[in-house]
């Protein structure tokens, strides 16, 4: 027996198991035929990537959706109203296959196309998944693409650092947390970078960490730095992606007035902007190892580049 969620079940609609959607990486723009793949899914309708389930039988399979908003604890930080809950295969031979799932809400195909390609590519060049795992996409009756990604209840987003209620939960705003958040997201942006990928949205509440390391959420604006054969291109276009998706951190980190103060006195420390270069360019190193890029120097590899981005706060 499994844990079965209890509440009302939501049919996903008859499923297919389908083949192309494996290959949705940013390295391939998106094709013409993905374009006309997306717009010919039925309402209704959820299709399952078959990387990701080999074994299920494809006859007569439905699925189902149970929501849990217990799951969202936590995740509340959403602009698409992502959703949480167990979703349940049947299929003529198979009984009762279930999952945690998050579902996430696209008014553009295209976004969702761009969100699962980015997920993708990011888990197959990085030697540990970095990101959430596209299982699927439902289409729902009222015209909008939902992606399935597998539920990870460890993954915990920086959201809940930086804007934390200071009252309600006072540890989150310790300088030593507040202090390794920001060395933690600067690694995790320069190892994103490393790979060749700019985050493109690189708030506090998309970046995460589980247990073990960095996550990268909400890849929806995600895209590939210039590059030349295996080398990212040293121009203009890599110093303004990758220092958006830095400055994007720092001015996220400062929305909640209330916190302020105190994280402006972790990032006034002298030390500060030497301990970001650092993290930074360990990020940059071990990315570029799993990636096999070789990278140029970046422009937030620099004591300066800090200095002033943390002065302008
Ligand atoms: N598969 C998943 N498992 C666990 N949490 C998830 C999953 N997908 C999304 N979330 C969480 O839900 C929140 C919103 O997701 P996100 O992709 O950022 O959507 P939005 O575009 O609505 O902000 C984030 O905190 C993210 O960590
Ligand atoms: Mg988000």
């Amino acid at each position: 027996m499994s844990i079965r969620i209890h509440g009302p079940s939501e049919s996903m609609g008859g499923a297919d198991i389908v083949d192309n959607m494996s290959s949705w990486s940013l390295e391939n723009k998106p094709r013409r035929a993905d374009a006309d793949f997306m717009r010919n899914v039925p309402m209704d309708t959820t299709l399952l990537d078959r990387g990701k389930y080999p074994l299920i039988h494809p006859e007569k399979l439905h699925a189902t959706f149970i929501e849990e908003e217990e799951l969202g604890l936590g995740r509340a930080e959403s602009q698409h109203q992502v959703r949480f809950g167990q979703m349940i295969l049947n299929s003529a031979y198979d009984h009762e296959m279930p999952d945690l799932v998050a579902v996430k809400p696209f008014e553009i195909a295209r976004d969702l196309h761009r969100e699962w390609a980015a997920n993708n590519y990011i888990n197959s060049i990085g030697r540990y998944q970095r990101a959430f795992l596209p299982l699927g996409i439902w289409r729902r009756n009222n015209g909008d693409y939902n992606l399935i990604t597998l539920y990870e209840h460890g993954v915990k987003s920086y959201d809940e650092v930086f804007w934390a209620d200071r009252i309600g939960s006072p540890e989150a705003l310790r300088a030593q947390v507040v202090e390794k958040a920001a060395l933690t997201c600067v690694q995790g942006l320069g190892y994103l970078h490393g790979l060749g990928v700019v985050h493109g949205d690189a708030q506090a509440k998309n970046l995460a960490k589980d247990s073990r390391r960095v996550r990268f959420v909400d890849l929806e604006s995600a895209s590939l730095l210039p590059r030349v054969g295996s080398a990212v291109l040293e121009d203009a276009e890599t110093d303004r992606l990758t220092s958006r998706d830095i400055d994007s951190f720092f001015g996220s980190t400062m929305l909640v007035s209330d916190n302020q103060d105190r994280i402006a006195d972790v990032f006034n420390d002298y030390s500060m902007p030497v301990q970001l270069v650092r993290s930074y360019q360990d990020g940059l190193r071990r990315g570029s190892r799993e990636s096999r890029l070789r990278l140029p120097a970046m422009i937030a590899e620099s004591e300066s580049f800090f200095s002033s981005l943390i002065r302008g706060l």
